[in-house]
């Protein structure tokens, strides 16, 4: 019987999620990544009846800034990305954006596995402090506003930070766990040199994020945004505070990236 509810209780869950992958889903990356994949998984299959790898890009990668010769950062983990993760190029952006602003402080809203956070470590000065912010998967229920459904997953995990933990670079970064709705920022008010917004992607939380980012940000400091053409909360939230919000007009998008960039 149990058995046959957990089935049923699957095949809800399946239904849920490809009706929202095929109507609102459509409008993000994510979703459209996963089209893909289960559309190769389809189609995947060699006549020896021999699955052929789901990624079907087997020529190596090469970006701009091998190409021009211009890129001065290091980098940890850059190919092993997926959901929830930023691209490779973005995280070379980052990492470059980060090398350029030359911060004593970072602060990061959405660690995750700590991927962008350890490059960010790995391109900063070595008395650079770097703060992330996690919301931990016990308090997934207690959040001051609601989050996306889609991004349940990214807070659902066993381990916060695992791309930085026990590596050397660790020991720049702090890490903090909470709301970033509750959380206090007046011990880091006009601290921070560079700001990585990467947290809750529903609208209310991006402008609950920016707003107390800037609170935070010293002049002449660089917010930057993850995730502006991946969620309708992002741009949505975005396009208000940079049309209707003087503080933000000067927020620009950086081409062929989903990142969005604002000095302060
Ligand atoms: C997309 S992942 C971040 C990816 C990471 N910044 C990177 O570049 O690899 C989103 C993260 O935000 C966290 N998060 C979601 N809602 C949050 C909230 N209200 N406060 C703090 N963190 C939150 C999740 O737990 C998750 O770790």
């Amino acid at each position: 019987m149990s058995k046959a509810l957990d089935n049923l209780r699957l095949y809800a869950g399946v239904v849920r999620r490809v009706g929202y992958t095929l109507t609102l889903g459509m409008l993000n990356s994510g979703s459209r990544d996963e089209l893909l994949k289960l559309y190769n998984s389809y189609n995947g299959h060699s006549p020896s009846g021999q699955d052929t790898p789901v990624d079907p890009f087997i020529i190596p990668k090469t970006d701009v800034f091998e190409l021009f010769g211009n890129d001065t950062a290091a980098y940890e983990g850059v190919y092993e990305c997926g959901f929830g993760h930023t691209t490779e190029f973005e995280l070379k952006v980052i990492s470059n954006l980060v090398k350029k602003w030359n911060p004593r402080r970072i602060f990061e809203i959405g660690t995750f596995q700590g991927r962008t956070t350890l490059n960010m470590a790995l391109n900063s000065s070595a008395d650079t402090e770097i703060v992330t912010l996690d919301l931990p998967a016990d308090e997934l229920d207690a959040t001051k506003m609601e989050i996306e459904e889609g991004e349940v997953r990214y807070v659902k995990k066993e381990v916060s930070g695992e791309r930085f933990i026990g590596h050397p670079a660790a020991a720049k970064i702090r890490q903090m766990f909470g709301d970033s709705a509750s959380f206090d920022f007046t011990d880091y008010a006009s601290s921070v040199d560079v700001a990585f917004i990467d947290g809750s992607h529903a609208y209310e939380y991006v402008l609950n994020d920016s707003e107390k980012v800037l609170t935070i940000m010293r002049r002449g400091g660089l917010m930057i945004w993850h995730d502006y053409t991946n969620w309708p909360g992002v741009w949505t939230a975005l396009n208000e505070l940079y049309q209707k919000d003087v503080r933000f007009r000067g927020i620009r998008h950086i081409g062929g990236t989903s990142i969005a960039i604002l000095t302060i």
